[in-house]
């Protein structure tokens, strides 16, 4: 099977009709996305991954069940173990290996790409105008978003070896552009 971002849509779509959850595919998208760019590596296979990662979630919300019992449909479904890899790999609970850029870079986005929406969605200008210095803050504010586990994006950035600082202001600038599709305010809305 040919992995296009398309054919992911495709799949992740069918699967998942929460909008919470299609825009946290999307937001993870674009930070993933924009790293391969950086890094010129394959751009449609990571943002398929990246599309991907949750996308038996809505129908697996156990730690018991996702991404296993996902990862048995994407190989049902055709999908390469590259990709099925990629996915099980950003799961904390499954302890499996970072190996790959494209795993450490999905493992860095996830958390943060929810943590930066979430800042946003509290912002009057969304994050047209979010600094990671006041990400930063948030971060230590534990009610803040609580969902998110503060120590994932702390292990995210410091797997893809970046300041903390920096691979925010990545995110942060790769989900700009989609801001709308996020359903955060911007400067035109
Ligand atoms: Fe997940
Ligand atoms: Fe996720």
């Amino acid at each position: 099977m040919e992995v296009t971002r398309e054919r992911a849509w495709e799949t992740l779509t069918r699967y998942t009709k929460s909008q919470a959850l299609l825009r946290h595919a999307l937001a993870v998208e674009a930070g993933v996305r924009f790293y391969a760019r950086k890094l010129g590596e394959d751009e449609e296979l990571w943002a398929a991954v990246a599309l991907l990662h949750d996308f038996d979630y809505e129908m697996h919300p156990t730690l018991d069940r996702h991404p296993q019992d996902g990862a048995a449909i994407l190989r049902e479904e055709g999908w390469p173990e590259e990709v099925v890899e990629a996915v099980l790999s950003h799961a904390e609970h499954l302890e499996l290996p970072r190996d790959t850029p494209l795993k450490r870079t999905l493992f860095a986005c996830d958390e943060l790409a929810g943590f930066v929406h979430a800042c946003g969605l509290v912002r009057p200008d969304g994050i047209e105008t979010l600094e990671p210095k006041s990400v930063r803050k948030k971060l230590k504010q534990p009610s803040f978003a609580s969902g998110v586990h503060r120590d994932e994006v702390y292990a995210g950035a410091e797997l893809v070896g970046l300041e903390l600082d920096e691979h925010i202001r990545n995110v942060v600038t790769a989900m700009r552009p989609i801001a709308g599709e996020l359903g955060l305010r911007t400067a035109a809305a």
